[in-house]
């Protein structure tokens, strides 16, 4: 850690800006002049996207987040902002890019998976990272993870072929083993001396006790944050 980095932001850099480190340049190639899009532009993979997409020029960076977060989400780099619960954001990216997007993150899975994979520009890449689309309602339903599983596109590599597109997954979480000795430190090097140029901003939206992790989930759950949520052992419970 550079002397000037606290421990929050230590906390709060290595999953979200190594995640988006490996898919706009490891596997997403991003190139100057092109486009992408990034749903949960406010969280704190989104706000890692928004800042890293700066270190190529003229990239045009589409997000997607509730309207009040809109504000923050422009002043960290998005050029064009889509309230994706008011308005559908495939129809008001093509009214934009009628060719589609060349590098799309998505995090969503379900049916909204097919619908990126039609937004992928020819010659784009989709970069698979998460399924937030199995979690609807307040508790767990193994309906809801049944029929995201199940709408999210099995595609033949036959079909890439016919649309020369790609689709690749990114998943930290595996790549702590094997290769990852390759591909990480020197992705963390940069993201350390982006930080000493003042690029990397770490968006921390709140630091909780351990004995409030309940407050801390529900955080997340109600999709209250904007940027990371963080447990600190020297931060004092609330009083209930
Ligand atoms: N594969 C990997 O290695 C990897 C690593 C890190 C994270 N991830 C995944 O990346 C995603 C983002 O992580 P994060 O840490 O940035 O999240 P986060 O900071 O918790 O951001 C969550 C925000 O995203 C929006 N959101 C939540 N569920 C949504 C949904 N179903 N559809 C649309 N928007 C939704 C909400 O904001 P609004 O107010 O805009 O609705 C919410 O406040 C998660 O799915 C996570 O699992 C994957």
């Amino acid at each position: 850690m550079p002397d000037s980095m606290s421990f929050e932001e230590g906390a709060a850099i290595p999953v979200n800006y190594l995640t988006t480190y490996v898919m706009l340049f490891n596997f997403g190639n991003l190139q100057e002049g092109q486009s992408v899009l990034c749903h949960m532009a406010a969280g704190g993979v989104g706000y890692a996207v928004g800042q890293l997409c700066r270190t190529v020029p003229k990239v045009t960076l589409y997000g997607t987040c509730s309207a009040g977060k809109h504000e923050g989400a422009k002043e960290n780099g998005y050029t064009h902002l889509i309230d994706y619960r008011t308005q559908d954001y495939v129809n008001e990216i093509r009214k934009l890019e009628p060719e589609g997007i060349d590098l799309v993150l998505d995090p969503l899975g379900g049916t909204e998976n097919k619908r990126n994979y039609d937004l992928t520009k020819t010659f784009g890449r989709q970069i698979v990272y998460g399924s937030a689309n199995i979690v609807t309602g307040g508790s767990r339903s193994l309906m809801s993870i049944a029929k995201t599983w199940w709408n999210t596109s099995g595609r033949s590599p036959l079909d890439l072929m016919a649309d020369n597109k790609m689709v690749g997954g990114v998943h930290l979480g595996h790549l702590f083993t094997g290769y990852y000795k390759k591909i990480l430190p020197p992705a963390f090097s940069d993201i350390v001396r982006w930080y000493n140029d003042g690029i990397v901003k770490p968006k921390i939206d709140s630091v909780h006790a351990f004995e409030d992790f309940t407050d801390a989930f529900r955080r997340i759950h109600e999709r209250k944050n904007v940027g990371k949520v963080l447990f600190s052992p020297t931060k004092s419970p609330n009083s209930k």
